[in-house]
């Protein structure tokens, strides 16, 4: 999360999303922002907002644990389990590689599956700014015809 000065104007592209005290208190919280589900959470005294809606199948990650896995915070989905890193939307997973000279079981990188947003906080007050990184994310696909359409044209 990152503090703006005293007396900055929040950019026209931050997101209201709520007052910092509530969102504390709800811990997890559901926000359209731009026609897109997201989900901000609230853990260990750091704000994160990702897609609300799983990369994988669209599970309700609002439901996930929050575990640490190979020294990274993830959510884990409650649907099939998959672990997804909270401050870069990675998913990781852990596996043995047969084909190795002594099969060790470690943790791999998928790379970044879902799409996660910047949370910024002034004077109490909790903003979002969307990503807009230009490639498809696999979350993008949960959001609406137009991430359907974009996974189409990979
Ligand atoms: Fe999330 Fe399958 S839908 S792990």
């Amino acid at each position: 999360m990152e503090d703006m000065g005293e007396g900055e104007e929040p950019a026209a592209s931050l997101h209201f999303v709520g007052m910092k005290e509530d969102l504390i208190k709800a811990k997890r919280s559901f926000r359209n922002l731009e026609g897109r589900d997201i989900l901000v959470l609230y853990h260990q005294e750091i704000f994160y907002a990702l897609d609300f809606h799983c990369y994988h199948a669209g599970g309700p990650l609002q439901n996930g644990d929050i575990e640490e896995f190979d020294g990274k915070l993830c959510i884990v989905c409650p649907k099939h389990k998959y672990k997804i890193s909270l401050a870069e939307g990675e998913g990781i997973y852990r596996a043995t590689n047969p084909y190795a000279p002594v099969p060790t079981t470690r943790w791999y990188s998928k790379g970044i599956k879902q799409r996660v947003h910047t949370v910024t906080e002034t004077d109490g007050v909790v903003y979002v700014t969307l990503s807009h990184m230009s490639r498809f994310i696999e979350s993008d696909y949960f959001q609406g015809e137009k991430g359907k359409v974009e996974r189409e044209r990979m």
